[in-house]
C-alpha cells in the first residue's frame, strides 16, 4: 500500500503557521528575522519536539530536522522557507516547510526502513530581504564576513545587526557552506505561484528549471533645492531621473527575450520632504531571464539606460549590482521519480519551467534537485491572494512523501 500523509495533521499545521503573522489589513508579514518570523520559528520547534526529531541550527539561522537514523549516509533533504515577503500569502515556502515536517514526521512514525536519513529544512530569508535565497546561498556558496557586513534590509537595516540580536542562529554566518555531495537529494514542494497548472487542469508540476535571477540598486544623485524658489530649469531632480530610467525597462526587457522581466518594487528618496526637489533617488531592481546569456544581456540593457538617462538629465548615477543567480536546470533522475510518483498515485503530471526563485537553484549545486508544483488559484503570488485548495496541497505532499521515500531507500 502506499504510503500517505495524515491530510488533517497536515491542514492544521498549514493553518497554525498561517496565523502567525497575520496582519489585520490582510496577509502574512513573516521578513526574514523580524519577531514574527522568530515565533514561526518556535512554533516550527515545538513541532519538531513533539515529533521526536532533533533541529540542528546553521550561522544564517537555516533549520535542518531529523529523526535519529542508524545509517551515516548523506540524508534526502527537502524543505523551503517560512519568511514571507511583505503582505505575503500562506503558501509560499509555507507549504513546502509544513510538507516537508510531515514527510519527516510520517516516515519516523510508520517506521518504514530506510536506507539514508530524510531531513526537514527551513532556509532563512528565501525572499531575500537581506540577499536572494539568504540562507540557502550560505549552504552552497557561503559568505565571507565583509560580504555579510554589506548586506542590508529593505529597511536599510544591516543583517549582521539583525542577527546579533538572533537566537536561532549559532553566531557562525561565515560557516555555513556544507560541501556538494553531503546531501544525497534535495526536493521542494512549491505552489507554482503561476496560471499554467490550473489552466491546464494538471495536478503536479515538475520542475524543469528555475529562472536566473539579477538584482541591482541604482542611485541617481541630483541636488536638493527649494520646491518653490528653484525654476524647473534649474533643478538637478534625482527622481524625474530614476522615473525616466524606469519607464523604459519594459522595452529594454522586450528587446532581449520573451522571458525577460524587470520589476522595480523598492524607491528610496532623500531627504524626502515634500517641499524639496530630491537630491537622491535609489531604485532596488528584480530581473530576470531563464537564459545565462539572456540574463547578462538584460543586466547590460539595464544598466546602459541608466548611464544614458543620467547623462541627459544632468545627474550621476551609481550602479550596485548583486550576485546573480544562475538559472539551474533541475536534476532529471529526482524529475522522473516524481513523474514516477505522481502517475503511481493517480495524478496528472507535466513539466514546466519555474519563474519564481527557490532555494532549490542553490541546493542544486550541492545535491540532484527537483520541485513538485502544485496549482495556484488565479495564478496569484506575493499576495494575500494567493490560495490553493486543500486537495491540491494533500496531493502535492503525498507527491513529495512518495518521492522522498523512494530516494531515501535507494
Ligand atoms: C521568490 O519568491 C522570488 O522569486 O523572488
Ligand atoms: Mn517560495
Ligand atoms: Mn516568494
Amino acid at each position: 500500500m502506499t504510503l500517505r500523509v495524515n491530510g488533517d495533521r497536515l491542514r492544521q499545521d498549514l493553518a497554525d503557521l498561517a496565523g502567525i503573522g497575520a496582519l489585520e489589513s490582510g496577509g502574512i508579514g513573516r521578513t526574514a528575522f523580524s519577531p514574527a518570523d522568530a515565533r514561526a520559528r518556535e512554533w516550527y520547534w515545538s513541532r519538531c519536539v513533539a515529533a521526536g526529531l532533533d533541529l540542528r541550527l546553521d550561522g544564517l539561522g537555516n533549520m535542518v530536522a531529523q529523526a535519529p537514523h542508524p545509517a551515516d549516509l548523506p540524508p534526502v533533504w527537502t524543505g523551503s522557507h517560512i519568511d514571507t515577503v511583505p503582505h505575503g500569502g500562506a503558501f509560499d515556502g509555507a507549504l513546502g516547510t509544513v510538507a516537508a515536517l510531515e514527510c519527516v514526521r510520517r516516515l519516523a512514525e510508520t517506521g518504514v526502513p530506510l536506507r539514508r536519513p530524510v531531513c526537514s529544512v527551513v532556509f532563512s530569508d528565501e525572499e531575500g530581504n537581506y540577499g536572494h535565497l539568504l540562507g540557502s546561498r550560505g549552504l552552497s556558496h557561503g559568505y565571507t564576513a565583509d560580504q555579510i557586513a554589506a548586506l542590508t534590509g529593505r529597511e536599510g537595516d544591516r543583517l549582521v545587526d539583525a542577527l546579533a540580536g538572533w537566537t536561532w542562529a549559532d553566531g557562525s554566518p561565515t560557516r555555513t557552506r556544507i560541501p556538494a555531495g553531503s546531501v544525497h537529494a534535495f526536493v521542494e514542494l512549491h505552489i507554482e505561484q503561476g496560471p499554467k497548472l490550473e489552466a491546464a487542469g494538471v495536478d503536479i508540476g515538475v520542475v524543469t528549471s528555475i529562472v536566473g535571477l539579477g538584482g541591482a540598486v541604482v542611485e541617481f544623485a541630483g541636488r536638493a533645492d527649494h520646491a518653490g524658489t528653484t525654476p524647473m530649469s534649474l533643478r538637478s531632480d534625482a527622481l524625474l531621473a530614476a522615473s525616466a530610467f524606469l519607464i523604459e525597462l519594459p522595452e529594454v526587457a522586450a528587446a532581449v527575450g520573451p522571458d525577460s522581466v524587470v520589476t522595480c518594487g523598492l524607491i528610496q528618496v532623500e531627504p524626502g520632504g515634500a517641499n524639496v526637489v530630491p537630491a537622491l533617488a535609489a531604485v532596488t531592481l528584480d530581473f530576470r531571464d531563464p537564459d545565462p546569456a539572456r540574463l547578462v544581456m538584460l543586466e547590460r540593457g539595464i544598466a546602459g539606460v541608466a548611464r544614458r538617462i543620467a547623462d541627459a538629465t544632468g545627474v550621476s548615477v551609481t550602479w550596485r549590482p548583486d550576485e546573480p543567480i544562475a538559472p539551474m536546470p533541475l536534476a532529471e533522475p529526482v524529475r522522473d521519480v516524481i513523474r514516477h510518483s505522481a502517475s503511481e498515485l493517480g495524478l496528472s503530471h507535466v513539466d514546466l519551467p519555474s519563474g519564481a526563485g527557490h532555494d532549490s537553484q542553490n541546493m542544486a549545486h550541492l545535491a540532484p534537485t527537483g520541485m513538485i508544483f502544485i496549482p495556484s488559484k488565479d495564478g496569484r503570488s506575493h499576495s494575500p491572494a494567493e490560495y490553493t485548495d486543500f486537495a491540491d496541497v494533500e496531493r502535492g505532499a503525498n507527491v513529495l512523501l512518495s518521492t522522498v521515500l523512494t530516494l531515501a531507500t535507494s
